[in-house]
């Protein structure tokens, strides 16, 4: 039997007045006008949770008929009639309609077109408040896995790098100003531990969001003598949610997910400021592949780093989405608010955008060709073993720190005036600065002997950092 009317997009119901919605039609007389049917829905997007819908409704339809609240012949429709329609779906052939709202009235229409009677018993003791709170639960629950999965395919280029790199020197800055040779390794490996911890992030909010609202009905609970932890288990939820009330109008699982995403968009972000900086002809740290940089319509030359700049720039959506969903969700009295259908475009957005700049930037990291050469030239200006020789004239003259410091610095200035590197000072001249310094010095005055010497756990040495890369490789991957 059919229940709809197949010459329009609106829906003619048996039971309501000719327009009226056939779900709630019995308590209206007239449908909605056509703006109210556009602000009201959220087909367009919400059609993304079809198979959560739909895993929704067969482990609900499952748990009535165990508990004996549908018969075992319903229950055996309406689960076919639930694998066609997200067959439907799937093949792109569902008739998908603006006038039924949104998803979960889409999916049930449908299934009352397919398999008639039984399916309205389907929404028995369950509202679509608990319903959209369950689908979107287990969309964010995937999303927060691929973000895990798309974070730890970026630290494996990234290790495989810091593992070539692990004894390149470069110039270690702050103020982004050369500041003590590092090993390009040992950088690299940075952004492995803040990717690690964007994906800790991600598994705290799994774990945190994985209690099932199912059965909390509209805001209350149901009379019926449902078994909600059945449902939890079937939709690989770890315990149904203690409180109706919060259930169906708690949205803190996007808000953890927008939140942990807009940290990674931000570590992404600076990332990509990163190699916009190293690949240009002034730094010429790293050469991006052809394959991840674009030419210029009008100069030759230019091989322009685009897909870091847009990395860099996609972080404002993340942040946006986050911001946003915030500003809907505040304020809102108990229970459910349709405010809260809000709720689903910056997570879908968000998911799309991290997917893209995460797979952008393992790509330009598994391609991208340091040159070793520029970075020492680099470290060579700058002074960068300044530190190292302070810490000679306390090491082998027990000169007190600050002291170290002082004479370090007429040095540096007296290279500087030079032209030269500390390195290139001649003895007499450091003697002439301070007498008791002996030709032992030089050895403090190498970037490799600088980042040798820097042992310490977490440090830039290049044993500590193939170290460091071994165990990154154990921890995360
Ligand atoms: N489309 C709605 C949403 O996404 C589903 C819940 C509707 N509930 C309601 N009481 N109108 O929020």
């Amino acid at each position: 039997m059919s229940i709809t009317d197949p010459s329009s997009d609106t829906v003619a119901a048996p039971t309501a007045e000719p327009g009226a919605n056939q779900l709630w039609g019995g308590r209206f007389a007239a449908g909605p006008a056509a703006i109210m049917e556009r602000i009201n829905a959220s087909i367009g997007f919400d059609r993304k949770l079809a198979a959560q819908d739909i895993a929704g409704s067969q482990a609900h339809a499952a748990m009535l008929c165990r508990q004996g609240i549908l018969s075992e012949d319903d229950a055996r429709r309406i689960q076919a009639g639930l694998t066609q329609v997200l067959q439907e779906i799937d093949s792109g052939v569902f008739p998908f309609k603006t006038a039924l709202e949104d998803i979960h009235m889409n999916v049930e229409s449908r299934l009352a077109e397919l398999i008639g009677e039984p399916a309205k018993r389907l929404h028995t003791a369950r509202s679509r408040n608990d319903q959209v709170a369950t689908d979107f639960k287990l969309w964010v629950r995937e999303a927060l896995d691929r973000l895990d999965a798309g974070l730890c395919d970026l630290q494996a280029a990234l290790i495989e790098q810091a593992e070539r790199h692990a004894a390149t020197v470069m110039p270690g800055f702050t103020h982004l100003q050369p500041a003590q040779p590092v090993t390009f390794g040992h950088h690299l490996l940075a952004y492995v531990e803040m990717f690690g911890r964007d994906r800790s992030r991600a598994g705290a909010a799994r774990a945190r969001l994985n209690e099932c609202p199912l059965g909390s009905a509209a805001l209350a609970g149901t009379p019926y003598p449902i078994d909600r932890d059945q449902t939890a288990a079937a939709l690989g939820f770890d315990r149904p949610t203690a409180n109706s009330l919060d259930a169906v109008s708690d949205r803190d699982f996007a808000l953890d997910y927008l939140a942990g995403a807009a940290i990674a968009a931000i570590h992404l972000s600076r990332f990509a400021e990163e190699i916009v900086v190293w690949c240009t002809a002034q730094f010429g740290f790293i050469r991006l592949s052809d394959a991840f940089t674009t030419g210029s319509s009008i100069m030759p030359q230019k091989r322009n780093p685009d897909a870091a700049e847009l990395v860099r720039a996609k972080a404002g959506r993340v942040i946006g989405a986050l911001t946003g969903l915030l500003v809907a969700l505040k304020g809102l009295p108990l229970a459910y608010s349709k405010d809260m259908q809000e709720d689903k475009e910056p997570v879908f957005e968000t998911d799309d955008t991290l997917a893209l700049c995460l797979a952008a930037t393992a790509g330009m990291v598994r391609d991208m060709v340091a040159d070793p050469a520029a970075m020492r030239r680099a470290a060579e200006r700058g002074f960068l073993t300044a530190t190292d020789l302070a810490d000679w004239l306390v090491q082998e003259l027990g000169m007190p720190f600050r002291e170290a410091h002082h004479v370090t610095g007429r040095l540096v200035r007296l290279a500087d005036d030079q032209g030269k590197g500390l390195a290139a000072l001649d003895l007499a001249t450091l003697q002439g600065v301070e007498p008791r310094i002996t030709a032992d010095v030089y050895r403090a005055l190498s970037l490799d002997a600088s980042v040798a010497s820097r042992r310490s756990f977490g440090g830039t040495a290049p044993e500590r950092v193939r170290a460091a890369a071994a165990c990154a490789r154990e921890r995360f991957l």
